[in-house]
């Protein structure tokens, strides 16, 4: 074996979301819309990913608080009945999707690694399963913490890199290791921790879900 080839290799250049690859994720989701059953507008309350998220963020009576890639809107609509004197804002790169944001809820077209808000913006965000899509994670990461103000809290849900391969997934998504989705928010935040998650609070989280929990 040639052993100078390994040292020549070039460490790989992260992915770019380039406008190409932007409308060709835009366009997937656009279309998901359509689908009820596998992208739904609601969610079951009781879930703990939505009991979690509340705990983190709350109290969030006369707060602000961002949905990053909300989709239709499941986890606004739901936390805003638990959190009726919050303002709620929901930002995703898809029209389409954000149609089915319930009415009261403040909505975005654009992406969440250039996120048009200002600086401290929101007193909260969450991200559910959207980080994943966003291709230039660092990116994202910083764009979320730096529209949160300081002491303000985020959270993320998101599928762990050690289960990568049980889900189909599209050629653009990334999972994430707990360790490094907790640097990433460390270089913003100061604290972040993580754990894993299941949907229902009484059973035990298989690893496949983690929520990265932060403060700013
Ligand atoms: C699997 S869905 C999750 C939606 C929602 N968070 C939920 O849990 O129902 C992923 C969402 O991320 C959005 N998305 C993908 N890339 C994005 C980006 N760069 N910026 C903002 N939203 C993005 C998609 O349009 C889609 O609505």
């Amino acid at each position: 074996m040639d052993l100078s080839l390994l040292f020549r290799r070039k460490r790989q250049a992260p992915p770019a979301l380039t406008g190409e690859l932007r409308e060709r994720i835009r366009a997937s989701f656009d279309e998901a819309s359509a689908d009820e059953e596998n992208f739904p507008s609601t969610i079951d309350p009781r879930i703990y990913h939505v009991k979690l998220i509340h705990q983190h963020l709350a109290p969030l009576a006369g707060k602000r608080v961002l949905d990053v890639g909300c989709g239709k809107g499941r986890f606004a609509r739901v936390l805003r009945e638990l959190e009726p004197e919050a303002e709620f804002w929901g930002l995703d790169l898809s029209e389409e999707m954000l149609r089915y944001v319930p009415a009261g809820i403040h909505t975005r077209a654009g992406s969440m690694t250039e996120l048009p808000f200002e600086d401290g913006f929101f007193d909260a965000a969450y991200a559910t399963e959207s980080l994943e899509h966003a291709v230039e994670i660092e990116r994202a990461v910083a764009e979320i913490c730096r529209v949160v103000k300081p002491g303000g809290r985020i959270a993320i849900i998101d599928k762990n890199a050690e289960h990568w391969g049980r889900l189909k997934t599209p050629e653009w998504e990334r999972w994430f290791r707990p360790a490094e989705l907790e640097r990433l928010l460390r270089q913003h935040c100061r604290q972040a921790a993580s754990r894993p998650v299941s949907y229902w609070e009484d059973v035990a989280p298989d690893g496949l879900f983690v929520a990265w929990l932060a403060v700013k």
